[in-house]
């Protein structure tokens, strides 16, 4: 235990009287996470070890899978079996809807005595919070609306970074013509959307955006700009290599990574691997901000579950003291592609990825224009996200008309709001 703040909430937290003298930091956590990846491995690892050279023990359960539907799979089952992890892997109403189940513990206690409030950006508390309390952690800020480009490839054709969608297009045509893969791309349902929310919002704007993907508003969904959304989406999928199905991002990262293909649409942890791989942003790889004026936010956050004993409940406080420190939101986000939760983190070593993306993010908040991520489960339900999910992988892998997917979209998503 490092300082008083967090002996007194340890104390309360467990209702252990320790000394101060006598306490000892530690107990045991079993942590249930989807960062299996090179970049991701790395950056939970520094936890893992931070922990562990706190004197606790750490159990590490893994789930591969991007963007976390297999995690969030093996949780339920976890769950039902009355046998759920100290801490997962959760993010925005999820959170909210296992609190209201009954499964989650807060670390209120902690919260306090480190005073979260003062250093987290509201809109990050808001989501961490169940009943005014904390039941979640945050790590960071991710940013969904970025093209991932090899400019040695770009080069090539002799094209130029894209800033519109239409200039998008020509150049994954040119690039095309050169025989070479425009985009990179892993044909899992939520590599799908998370093209597809940057699609909308690059076409729509961040009204829009929010309107049709947050708000659900039926008239939003049906409308023509859905369906240039969906038309944008059709050429998109004549720019992917004929491999794209099922393949994981990471392995869509390296396509980029190696030449093969020019561009990839993908949430900052692709720069996690980029770096894992010891590429230099700026020089080997360019980070741009997809067309559209805004930015989609997804942030990280371990949830806690409600486990007994103490050594279990000694071990969650722990565990969220730790991802709270600045140190360790510096070290986890300048391996992950993230910037900190934390406010007040120094950003000086971040490259300047990390601060683009703070800039734009600190833009958006004071234009209205941060949105949540559908595809990552900052925005809507899971069932309502699930909608969201068959139908823009429906479309993508088949032929599909636009207007086809904009009435099953919007009847689908009808039909889940009377659930
Ligand atoms: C998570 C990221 C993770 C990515 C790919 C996202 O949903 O927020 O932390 O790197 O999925 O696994």
């Amino acid at each position: 235990m490092r300082f008083s703040g967090r002996a007194a909430a340890l104390t309360l937290a467990t209702g252990l009287l320790l000394s101060p003298g006598l306490a000892k930091a530690g107990g045991t956590v079993e942590v249930l996470h989807w960062w299996t990846s090179g970049g991701e491995a790395k950056s939970i690892g520094v936890l893992k070890q931070e922990f562990e050279a706190a004197g606790g023990k750490w159990i590490d359960s893994p789930v591969a899978g991007g963007g976390g539907d297999a995690a969030m799979t093996a949780l339920r089952a976890r769950v039902v079996a009355g046998n759920p992890p100290s801490a997962v892997q959760l993010k925005g109403p999820n959170i909210q809807e296992w609190a209201e189940q009954g499964a989650l513990t807060d670390v209120d206690a902690v919260a306090k005595a480190e005073n979260w409030d003062a250093v987290l950006p509201p809109v990050i508390a808001k989501i961490m919070k169940y009943d005014g309390k904390y039941v979640a952690v945050p790590f960071n800020i991710h940013r969904i609306n970025w093209i991932w480009v090899n400019p040695a490839v770009l080069a090539k054709v002799g094209a130029s970074v894209p800033t519109t969608w239409d200039e998008f297009n020509a150049t994954a045509e040119k690039l095309k013509a050169a025989g070479i893969i425009p985009l990179a791309h892993g044909g899992q349902p939520w590599q799908d959307l998370t093209i597809f929310e940057t699609v909308v919002l690059g076409i729509g704007g961040a009204d829009f955006y929010r309107k049709a993907l947050v708000d659900l508003d039926e008239n939003a969904l049906k409308s023509d700009t859905m369906i240039k959304v969906f038309d944008e989406m059709r050429k998109i999928r004549g720019y992917v290599d004929p491999n794209f199905s099922g393949r994981d991002w990471n392995l869509a990262t390296a396509m980029v990574m190696n030449g093969q293909a020019a561009f990839q649409i993908m949430g900052d942890w692709a720069k996690g691997e980029f770096l894992a791989a010891n590429k230099v942003p700026g020089k080997d790889f360019l980070c741009v901000p997809a067309p559209g004026n805004g930015f989609i936010l997804n942030t990280d956050s371990f949830a806690m579950f409600k486990v007994s004993g103490a050594d279990k409940i000694e071990g969650q406080q722990e565990l969220a003291h730790l991802i709270m420190t600045p140190d360790f939101q510096a070290t986890f986000n300048l391996t992950k592609g993230s910037i900190p939760a934390r406010i007040d983190v120094p950003l000086d070593k971040f490259d300047d990825c990390g601060k683009k993306s703070a800039a734009d993010l600190k833009a958006a908040i004071a234009a209205n224009t941060l949105l949540p991520s559908v595809a990552h489960e900052m925005a809507v339900p899971r069932a309502i996200r699930g909608e969201f999910l068959d139908v823009v992988t429906n479309h993508f892998n088949s032929d599909m008309s636009s207007q086809d997917a904009v009435t099953q979209l919007a009847a689908a998503i009808e039909r889940a709001k009377q659930q």
